[in-house]
């Protein structure tokens, strides 16, 4: 059986921007384990990447404990931490500096942790390009050079210069054209398997989730209100919001449309962001609600085997 890499207990998230409060994450309780792809979704501002970054230590929790291989992360993180979770962004050019080098930006990661001497590196960026599917003829090129494909995996070669165990893709694929970003997802499993990496993928594209995760989780408001296998949650999402979701993805072929959940669009409800202050946060926007709905929070339950969801009226 696989092992907990990272653990996710009462996490609370608060902006304050003047007097304002964002509750960004609020008592999230989430299991990532070694070597699987956990995909993270919802809409904008839900908080996937938020959780990202609590994950990888560019901000830190208001409340609750993130725990990594069994211990509880620093708030300053070491190199070592550091070193072991990467983060892959939407935009490759957050992580290459257009003024450098592919050799040089690839090869930052080995210098800074110290990973290989100045004379074996330019093999090892040679080998890491190689491995992301591009020539290392690249190497002395700057990323303006690059098609948006090819930056993306750059950064990817960048990422796994550092040897991580784990890599957040936050929206990895969201900025590729759509050709592109098929070629992009087959990289990523073919690497998560060669490398036996661990994944939190956060997309806005259930479409994507599919094809990649072993088990996704649905985020609403800051909140966890769905998490379970991927092929379980999409034969039968319980969640009324996850149901809202997967019935406005686009399908290719017949099959997949009367697979696709069925949705009683009233687009007015469906558009409205009011928050609830009580009950469910969805329940201003859910036709299936009912009395408790709108009096208390509903709590993560089991519904089968590995597959909980918050909701007191599940499909
Ligand atoms: N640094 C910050 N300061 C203030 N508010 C923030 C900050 N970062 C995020 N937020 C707020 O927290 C909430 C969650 O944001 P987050 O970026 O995590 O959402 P998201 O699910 O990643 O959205 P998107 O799909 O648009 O990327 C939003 O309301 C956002 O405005
Ligand atoms: S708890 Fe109620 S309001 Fe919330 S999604 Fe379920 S049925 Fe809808
Ligand atoms: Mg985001």
């Amino acid at each position: 059986m696989s092992e907990a890499l990272i653990e996710i207990a009462g996490v609370t998230k608060v902006f304050t921007i003047g007097t304002r409060t964002v509750n960004a994450l609020r008592g999230v309780d989430l299991t990532v384990q070694a070597g699987e792809c956990m995909a993270v979704v919802g809409e904008s501002g839900s908080g996937k990447t938020t959780l990202g970054n609590l994950i990888l230590g560019i901000d830190k929790p208001s409340d609750g404990t993130i725990k990594y291989n069994g211990e509880i992360l620093p708030m300053v993180r070491t190199r070592r931490l550091r070193r072991r979770i990467q983060l892959v962004q939407q935009n490759p050019m957050s992580a290459l500096n257009p003024k450098r080098t592919i050799l040089a930006s690839v090869a930052l990661p080995l210098a800074v942790h110290g990973l290989l001497p100045r004379n074996k590196r330019r093999a090892r960026v040679a080998e890491l390009l190689e491995v992301v599917g591009m020539s290392p003829d690249y190497m002395d090129r700057n990323p303006s050079a690059l098609s948006g494909g090819q930056r993306q995996r750059v950064a990817l070669a960048r990422a796994l210069a550092a040897e991580p165990d784990c890599i957040v893709l936050d929206e990895p694929t969201s900025s590729l054209d759509v050709s592109v970003q098929a070629r992009v997802l087959e990289l990523l499993v073919g690497l998560q398997k060669k490398f036996s990496l661990t994944y939190l993928f956060i997309t806005h594209d259930l479409s994507v989730v599919r094809n990649i995760s072993s088990r996704v989780s649905v985020l609403y408001q800051g909140r966890l209100v769905e998490t379970g296998v991927t092929e379980q949650v999409f034969a039968r999402p319980r969640h009324r919001y996850t149901q809202m979701l997967l019935s406005s993805i686009p399908v290719a072929t017949e099959r997949e449309q009367a697979l696709k959940p069925s949705w009683p669009w009233d687009r007015e409800q469906a558009l409205r962001e009011s928050v609830a202050d009580v009950g469910c946060p969805f329940s201003p926007r859910c036709p299936f609600a009912i009395d408790p709905c709108r009096v208390e929070l509903p709590r993560l339950e089991p519904v089968q085997p590995g597959h909980l969801a918050a909701c007191y009226n599940p499909g």
